[in-house]
């Protein structure tokens, strides 16, 4: 059965993550676009993915690529217009696949009209309310509380107020204590779901309440850990619940009129991480991403207790583990396997690409959802040597280049041909430089090439779809140290070698599928494989 049939389509899907910037350009600005997406459709419906996400694509002044919000309700010009999103929408749908968007509600952006209105209006006002207004600490800011991008997570107005970000100064962050703004949320929600999106990823989920009174925390937290990631005044409060409750509430309510869930995944990471179950319930969030596997070496018995982990939490809250491996944030897996990253240099690219091929087998292998970050599925590298001067991400900004920030991972894909733009678009600016050696990953290479990560993942999505929804759960086996596997049902065995020396498979006869060339049927170093009986 296809899981995009089924009511509960998302428990077992397949989503791919679009970056909508770097995916393909349809106008020649070097900038990816709605209608880049609509016209490579053709190629995700033959990948055989499930849905897509969509990073913010409403108007936004692109401080932080999307994730500063102006206008929740339009798309960003750069992007297309409402008209091309219901076309994009219109046609993923008359392809089989779902569209996910991506809502912001810890923060917008300086050029939302609701901040606009509080900064011009002034201290005291009503309109500063729905936004984190204080006074200073004497010349400082009202508390020590830092941004994740580095430095105070307070900007002073000028008029001895500071305002709360904890992100980049231009993503004030909006009081949910003000009723105003779960409303116009609730709101935001509804027109999006009435123009066809079939689900939402939440951005920092575990945001939107701090401690009311924002006392100090008590650990400073260090300049080098720049993150406040950990600050439990401003992240994770109880308080948060409630709104997840009333947003399952429209999620249901849309469900219940024509049989379609319209599922919630949300984004929880910092110490929040730790207490997802908390927000995957019945009557919250549909599902949250599992961390621990992006954050996993390669390793069996590692992987073992994350799978485990990952299972018995699934077990407790009745939400599927959504596995991911790479995203938008995060050194992408080819490299980070390899041991490579901005700043730290390529590293092993071909070790980490066979334990990048592997370690999708193991993810799509899992009961469960995957989330496939785009180019993961060409074992895309991450782009190391960015010119300095051409880097976008805030991060690089407010850590004074101490951390080399995002920007490799998000550089536009590689579609065709031997020169930069690849077939992204017609114009060769593109907005991130794509490196002469792209043209070994253009998804048209990899299509000509029977033994590329691009067919080993249609591959596994096909027998996925064939034999592993409802295959039965996850029975490990016995294994070496170094390998991990497991039985699904009586038809399904997994098995994964992160050992530096080939073993015994613990399965004869031929695999379905297998990351590297299995001789003498013994499973490869840094290999894993699929065998159905
Ligand atoms: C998480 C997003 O994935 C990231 O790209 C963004 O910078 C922050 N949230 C802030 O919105």
């Amino acid at each position: 059965m296809n899981a995009a049939s089924s009511t509960a389509w998302w428990k077992e899907a397949v989503t791919y993550q679009i970056y909508v910037r770097s995916f393909a350009d349809s106008d020649g600005d070097g900038i990816g676009d709605l209608n880049g997406i609509r016209s490579r459709l053709p190629y995700l419906r033959e990948l055989g993915v499930d849905a897509v996400w969509l990073t913010p694509c409403y108007p936004s002044p692109q401080h932080d690529h999307g994730y500063d919000v102006a206008d929740y309700t339009d798309i960003e010009p750069a992007y297309g217009t409402l008209h091309d999103f219901d076309q994009l929408v219109a046609e993923a749908h008359d392809s089989g696949l779902r569209v996910l968007l991506d809502i912001v509600p810890n923060h917008c952006s300086i050029e939302h009209p609701w901040f606009k209105a509080a900064l011009a209006a002034g201290p005291g006002s009503p309109e500063r309310e729905r936004f984190h207004f204080r006074q200073g600490n004497g010349d400082g800011p009202p508390n020590n509380w830092r941004s994740m991008f580095g430095g105070s997570a307070w900007q002073p107005t000028g008029d001895g107020e500071w305002f709360l970000h904890l992100f980049t100064p231009e993503q004030p962050d909006w009081n949910w204590n003000h009723p105003d703004v779960a409303a116009m949320f609730e709101d935001v929600l509804r027109f999006w779901l009435d123009r066809g999106a079939d689900g939402f990823r939440i951005d920092v989920a575990h945001g939107l309440y701090k401690h009311p009174e924002f006392p100090d925390a008590e650990d400073p937290f260090e300049e080098e850990r720049v993150a406040d990631a950990m600050n439990v005044l401003a992240w994770n409060r109880p308080e948060v619940h409630e709104v997840y409750r009333s947003w399952r509430r429209i999620a249901d309510s849309y469900a219940e009129r024509d049989g379609k869930d319209r599922p919630f995944i949300g984004e929880i990471t910092g110490i929040a991480k730790r207490h997802l179950a908390d927000y995957v319930q019945p009557d919250q969030l549909h599902q949250g991403f599992f961390f621990e596997m992006l954050d996993s070496p390669f390793d069996a018995e590692a992987y073992g207790t994350t799978v485990r982990r990952g299972l018995e939490q699934a077990a407790r809250t009745q939400a599927p583990v959504t596995w991911v491996l790479g995203n938008h944030d995060t050194v992408r897996v080819a490299t980070r396997y390899g041991g490579g990253a901005p700043g730290a240099g390529p590293g092993d690219i071909e070790a980490g690409t066979a334990r990048a091929r592997a370690a999708a087998l193991l993810a799509l292998a899992l009961p469960g959802a995957v989330y496939i970050y785009q180019g993961e599925e060409l074992a895309l590298p991450e782009v190391v040597d960015l010119p300095l001067d051409r880097l976008t991400d805030p991060v690089y900004r407010r850590t004074e280049g101490r951390r080399l920030g995002r920007d490799g991972c998000r550089v536009p894909l590689p579609w065709s041909g031997t020169a930069a733009p690849y077939g992204f678009s017609t114009n060769a600016d593109t907005w991130l430089p794509q490196p002469p050696y792209f043209a070994q990953y253009t998804a048209e290479a990899a299509q000509a090439d029977a033994q590329s990560t691009w067919h080993l993942y249609r591959a596994a999505l096909r027998i996925r779809h064939e034999v592993l929804t409802d295959a039965g759960p996850v029975q490990f086996l016995p294994t070496p140290p170094g390998v991990l596997a497991f039985r699904r049902g009586d038809g399904f065995t997994f098995a994964l070698n992160t050992g530096d020396a080939p073993v015994d498979a613990p399965h004869s006869g031929t695999p379905v599928l297998a990351s590297a060339p299995m001789p003498e049927g013994k499973l490869p170093a840094h290999a894993a494989a699929w065998w159905t009986d």
